[in-house]
């Protein structure tokens, strides 16, 4: 898989993808991930990438070019993308269906807005899919293009070393995930529960089972089905 992503901001999010598990993947060869620089494709001395909205009001908007630009010369050095995702507090709220999708797909570009907001004709005629993160706003868009990058580099195949972890995460089936515990059995006069071991492994997936849907109904019943919401 194939990952660019497009910031005013690079040093922002160069960090973050040198690490765990998604410098894993980049060096496994999984994926490949290269972050560009929107201003490199900005006109003139000051490569201006943004300015005063139409009509007035408060902020910045980030102008058409340098995006156009910037997605053109990724569409000719590897080819168009599968999907253009500009990461927005007004696009559709992220969910795991959404990663799991994304992650079987071969070439996405990632655009992380800033200031007040793009050029609507970026939207309109580049972008393909707008994802939010949740209903919190944040200064600019490289966050939540990580947190998606995360999510979904983690699913592509040969990635996670226990191929079943992903499968097993809370959300990929609906529920959150039961407890974990290591050792030590007892550790400040708080012991393991017993089941986990027992060793018997019917018991320990019963325990696990109930221990989802306990704490799926106490936090998050509106993941659970209707009739399991009414109980
Ligand atoms: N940019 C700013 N806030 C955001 C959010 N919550 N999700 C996605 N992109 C954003």
């Amino acid at each position: 898989m194939r990952i660019d992503l497009i910031t005013a901001l690079p040093g922002l999010v160069e960090g973050p993808l040198q690490h765990s598990i998604v410098r894993r993947a980049q060096e496994a060869e999984a994926v490949t991930i290269e972050v560009h620089d929107l201003r490199e494709h900005a006109d003139g001395k000051h490569r201006q990438i943004d300015d005063y909205p139409f009509g007035g009001g408060a902020g910045m908007v980030l102008k058409p070019e340098p995006l156009f630009r910037a997605v053109d010369a990724i569409d000719e050095a590897h080819g168009p993308p599968d999907d253009v995702i500009f990461l927005t507090p007004d696009g559709e709220r992220l969910e795991q269906t959404t990663v799991n999708r994304l992650s079987m797909e071969g070439h996405l570009v990632l655009i992380a807005g800033h200031y007040k907001g793009i050029d609507q004709r970026v939207r309109d005629e580049l972008v393909t899919r707008e994802l939010s993160i949740g209903d919190y706003v944040l200064s600019g868009g490289e966050l939540p293009a990580l947190v998606l990058v995360d999510a979904i580099v983690r699913l592509v195949p040969g990635v996670l070393g226990d191929a079943s972890s992903a499968l097993t995460d809370s959300f990929q089936d609906g529920l959150l995930d039961a407890p974990v515990y290591t050792r030590p059995a007892e550790f400040r006069g708080q012991t393991v529960p017993e089941v986990l071991r027992s060793g018997d492994h019917q018991r320990v997936e019963a325990w696990r089972d109930q221990k989802r849907l306990e704490k799926t109904r106490s936090r998050r019943p509106d993941l659970l089905p209707d009739a399991e919401e009414k109980e």
